[in-house]
């Protein structure tokens, strides 16, 4: 607006903020900031894009739980996941190609789970920043000799945050020094109590080792799924998550992304924070090439033109065009808005000087 009235004051026509103008002056400043508008609109675009918009509800359709492992160092998180995966991964190709997929999907009694296998925190962070709900049950990982460590405290806040369920798996039951009940008294503090505690939060004791408890865990996961009600639309453009990416020697980069919403399809113009392309190859959680994927799927693709930072939105555009469009303004926005921090420190700085 100040720029608008600015503009018009040069022109002698002194005005306020909410002052009327003629059609003819209008269209006149109109045209003088078209080359800003038409960057502000695919600002606009991508605004539009990154909004949670609401999807009719006879389109949906549920979709399988999308679960990601938490806790402290050595509480058994690996362990854990190839429990499950030994017990319930259905299809093995052998002789595929080498499964190094962060994210994998485990199949209980006919029902699916995706299971995010993050390395660190890193992308949790990242998606807990960008305000996307990639995970929609944390499995909250503590060791029964070791109890509630500040990893765990870490993890609890990541969760809350990002307002995840959170399904606390208390590990290593089979040691003769494991305390459930301690782990329990400690976790309340934090306001995970458990039923037997006069709480709601759900505690599955397991052991990795023994596979005790394991069942138990998928069919929890599988009741809280199915109380949230996990719902997308599988019929619309994709739109996911990178969860890992990196540059393959023969295969130029390669990002595992996890499909949250619409159908992602080889052939599909895409855009992922500054990265775009078009998906080449897609391989699925057990190495196979598969055509297409739909809501949480986890698949790797091939075809950016550019690494993508995990964390970052992926999502499939009308044409190349388009695509190039929204990661070139990803690029300047995010250019503006370093330059931004850069200025507003500098300005700080100065001010601490005085
Ligand atoms: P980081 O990835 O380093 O954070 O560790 P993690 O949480 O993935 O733990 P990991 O699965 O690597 O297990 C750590 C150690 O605990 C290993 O020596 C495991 O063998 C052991 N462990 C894991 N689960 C169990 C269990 O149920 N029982 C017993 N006795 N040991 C376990
Ligand atoms: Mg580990």
């Amino acid at each position: 607006p100040s720029a608008v009235v600015k503009k018009l004051f040069m022109q002698g026509k002194v005005v306020t903020i909410n002052q009327e103008i003629d059609f003819e002056t209008a269209e006149e400043i109109a045209l003088e900031f078209n080359c800003i508008c038409e960057h502000e609109e695919v600002i606009d675009v991508i605004a539009e894009l990154l909004k949670e918009e609401e999807e009719a509800a006879d389109t949906l359709v549920t979709r399988p739980p999308v679960v990601c492992v938490m806790g402290h160092v050595d509480h058994g998180k690996t362990s854990l996941l190839d429990a499950i995966r030994e017990t319930h991964v259905t299809s093995k190709e052998s002789g595929g190609i080498t499964q190094k997929i962060g994210a994998y999907r485990v199949d209980v009694n006919g029902n699916t789970i995706t299971f995010l296998d993050t390395p660190g925190h890193e992308a949790f962070t990242a998606m807990r920043m960008r305000g996307a709900q990639a995970t929609d049950i944390a499995i909250l990982v503590v060791a029964a000799d070791d109890g509630v460590m500040p990893q765990t405290i870490e993890a609890i806040n990541h969760a809350k945050a990002a307002n995840v369920e959170i399904i606390v798996a208390v590990n290593k039951i089979d040691k003769p020094n494991a305390n459930i009940e301690k782990v329990k008294q400690e976790l309340t503090e934090y306001g995970l109590i458990a039923e037997d505690w006069g709480g709601s939060t759900i505690f599955c004791p397991v052991s990795a080792h023994t596979k005790e408890g394991i069942d138990n865990l998928l069919e929890m996961i599988l009741l809280t799924a199915e109380i949230i009600e996990l719902k997308a639309n599988p019929n619309r453009k994709a739109r996911g998550i990178v969860i890992e990416a990196e540059l393959d020697k023969g295969r130029g980069p390669v990002a595992t992304v996890l499909v949250q919403k619409g159908t992602l399809r080889v052939g599909d113009s895409v855009a992922a924070g500054s990265c775009y392309g078009k998906v080449r190859a897609m391989i699925d959680d057990t190495g196979r090439r598969v055509k297409e994927a739909g809501p949480s799927t986890p698949v790797e693709i091939q075809g950016l033109n550019d690494v993508p930072n995990a964390g970052e939105i992926i999502m499939a555009m009308d044409s190349d065009k388009e695509a190039r469009n929204v990661a070139e303004t990803f690029i300047a926005e995010n250019k503006k808005k370093l330059l931004d921090d850069t200025k507003h420190k500098v300005s700080l700085d100065a001010l601490f000087e005085q």
